[in-house]
């Protein structure tokens, strides 16, 4: 008995022992655990300048090139007035935004919370940022996307491309610009195109933009202040479509109920005036700018690759000509299933055009990931159009391919490693809106019409992609 006793007290002693020398040994690996390379440039500004400077949107830049020879794909810097990490890494860049509200957090300089406003989608964080969240997804279902949405992305585009006039150069990113924008604004809040309210809705819309990606120095005359003054100039019209909406909601005025995301906001939601009106203004903001400049880049690859336009040619007069046979007139949902080319073409627009080039996050707790320590507190930035113009992921990365995205020669890591849309609980809401909007388009662009460069022009990163002679091109019927 009394051995028995020994043998057990012996065995415990001796688990306590390991315990305690594991416990020891993971705070020493821990402590051995080193910040990744990297420098922190000038006082305050650190790297910033650098970092944002302007560079063919096809490409990492001269910035990134250096420090990924230099200090390999996760490196540490001083970025927007913080200590950062950057990552080209893909799995670092899967593992982050997989863990949002976990280990990273979503973390915008306070200066874009200052012009989209406190409630918009891209600065909230938590149980509020959900609640805007499922609102959005439901606008964006896919029974939406079929019933409404499709006829509506198709009704829009037609009016873009037929008011073009042959042979007359003009801006192809100013014609996305008011395709994307139309098309939200009558979803958002049933604004017609081309009506003098809409139209000056947009103009102020474009000064509020110039203020998003311009430096946040707030004094009068500056692109930063002047696009506050716009911000509230928008928030004026939005509030008084609201407060008419919710007239007319009270004396039950119209026959037929309002399909559209304000008044659903208003009848389904307990959302306040000033969380309405930021959520209207950030789903303006995330689902125009981005897809009118995806819309201009495959405009831009395009022209370039004619061997693409012409496959993309033989699926749109396929699908047009089932449409005939059927006595149809508009576009269903079948047939936007069957533009799978298309679908070839916007990744590959996107890959090799980054929208979204990178996103912000901050480390909630520290993390170890491939031996280095990265530290709570610290902001992180995982750059997606480092890895999609990874020549060890994608061969000839800045050629214009779309074929690398056909079944038969697609690759896990072509997929796994590709995030225009971001991933995890932030993934882009409107993605499937997105890629409807660009097959919808092209259809009716390359069934309508041939096109050219009427000057030279190219997308620069800066970081939101622009080209700075906004795509002038000309367009000839195509017989
Ligand atoms: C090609 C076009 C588009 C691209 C490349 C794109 C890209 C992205 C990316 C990368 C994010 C993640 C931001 C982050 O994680 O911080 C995002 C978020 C978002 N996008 Fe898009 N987007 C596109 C079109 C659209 C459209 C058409 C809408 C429609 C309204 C939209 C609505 C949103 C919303 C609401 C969010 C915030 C999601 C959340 O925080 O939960 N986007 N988008």
């Amino acid at each position: 008995m009394s051995m028995l006793n020994f043998s057990v007290e012996f065995l415990l002693i001796l688990l306590t022992l390991a315990l305690f020398l594991s416990i020891k040994l993971i705070k020493w690996k821990r402590k051995q655990l080193k910040l990744p390379p990297g420098r922190q440039g000038w006082p305050f500004v650190g790297e910033t300048f650098g970092y944002l400077k302007p560079h063919p949107a096809t490409s990492v830049g001269h910035f990134m090139e250096k420090h990924l020879s230099r200090y390999g794909k996760i490196y540490r810097s001083n970025l927007f007035g913080e200590p950062t990490i950057v990552s080209a890494d893909a799995g670092l860049n899967r593992f982050i935004l997989q863990n949002e509200g976990k280990l990273f957090e979503c973390s915008y300089p306070s200066s874009i919370g200052g012009i989209l406003g406190k409630w918009s989608m891209l600065v909230l964080v938590g149980d509020m940022h959900r609640e805007m969240r499922i609102i959005s997804l439901n606008f964006m279902s896919s029974v939406r996307l079929r019933s409404h949405l499709l006829p509506e992305v198709e009704r829009h585009s037609l009016l873009v491309l037929r008011s073009w006039i042959h042979g007359s150069p003009f801006s192809a990113l100013e014609e996305a610009k008011r395709f994307t924008f139309n098309l939200m604004a009558k979803n958002i809040m049933s604004m017609e195109p081309y009506e003098a309210k809409t139209e000056k809705l947009r103009l102020e819309y474009i000064t509020f933009m110039k203020g998003v990606i311009s430096a946040p120095l707030n004094f009068p005359g500056t692109p930063y202040w002047k696009a506050l003054k716009s911000r509230s100039n928008i928030l004026d019209v939005i509030e008084q479509k609201m407060q008419e909406r919710m007239q007319e909601m009270r004396e039950q005025e119209r026959d037929e109920e309002v399909d559209d995301l304000l008044s659903w906001v208003l009848k389904h939601s307990k959302l306040s005036k000033e969380q309405i009106l930021d959520l209207l203004l950030s789903l303006l903001f995330a689902s125009h700018e981005t897809s009118s400049v995806a819309l201009a880049l495959a405009i831009f690859f395009l022209e370039s690759c004619p061997k693409a336009v012409k496959k993309l040619q033989e699926e749109h007069k396929e699908i047009e000509r089932k449409k005939l046979q059927r006595a149809e007139t508009s576009l269903n949902w079948e047939d936007y299933k069957e533009m799978e080319f298309t679908q070839c073409v916007i990744n590959e627009t996107l890959r090799l055009g980054n929208v979204v080039r990178f996103v912000h996050r901050k480390v909630l707790q520290d993390v170890e990931y491939k031996g280095y320590k990265i530290p709570c507190g610290w902001k992180i930035l995982p750059v997606f159009a480092t890895v999609h113009l990874d020549p060890s992921l994608y061969d000839d990365p800045h050629q214009f391919n779309p074929w690398r995205w056909q079944k038969n020669g697609v690759t896990s890591a072509t997929t796994n490693n590709f995030m225009p849309y971001g991933g995890g609980p932030r993934l882009c809401a409107g993605s499937e809106l997105a890629k409807l909007e660009l097959a919808v388009f092209l259809h009716h662009l390359v069934l309508s019409y041939r096109w050219e460069l009427a000057e030279p022009d190219q997308p620069l990163a800066f970081p939101f992609v622009e080209f700075p002679r906004g795509l002038p091109i000309k367009v000839y019927p195509n017989i």
